[in-house]
């Protein structure tokens, strides 16, 4: 079925200027770009949208990193949109990635690996509603 999924171009992606080439990927899968903003997260959006990490050792490494320029968030459209999304992406790690994914084409390391994901249906709408209003997605 037709699903949206959020993504986020980390700012390891958007400093090299690859905000185009990371959305031609996602365009390239099936997904149509249906809401996007160019931001500059603040430390308590960073704190409250990756809150299911706050106990993780890499946390506060990973606020300061998506603090640390501007990222693009967008929601997509297609068809399964969460799983395309997921394997254009590619491993979280990019050493595990694999080949073709925008991972292991534009990742830096396991923190700056280029793109966010939703993980699930549920996560989608939760991420999206923290970024977007329903005005601003257009379908
Ligand atoms: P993301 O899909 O945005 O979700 C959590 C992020 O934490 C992840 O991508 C990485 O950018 C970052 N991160 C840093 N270290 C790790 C790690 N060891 N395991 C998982 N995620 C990590």
């Amino acid at each position: 079925a037709t699903e949206r999924t959020f993504s986020i171009i980390k700012p390891d992606a958007t400093r090299r200027n690859l905000t185009g080439a990371v959305t031609k990927m996602l365009e390239e899968a099936g997904l149509r770009v249906v809401a996007s903003k160019r931001i500059h997260m603040s430390r308590e959006q960073a704190e409250g949208f990756y809150g299911v990490h706050r106990e993780r050792p890499f946390f506060s490494d990973l606020v300061q990193f998506m603090t640390s320029g501007p990222v693009v968030v967008q929601v997509l459209e297609g068809e399964n949109a969460v799983a395309r999304n997921r394997e254009v992406m590619g491993a979280t790690n990019p050493a595990q990635a694999d080949e073709g994914t925008i991972r292991k084409s534009f990742a830096e390391s396991i923190e700056a690996n280029s793109v966010h994901g939703s993980d699930s249906a549920d996560n989608a709408k939760i991420e999206i509603d923290f970024f977007f209003k329903p005005e601003e997605i257009v379908g």
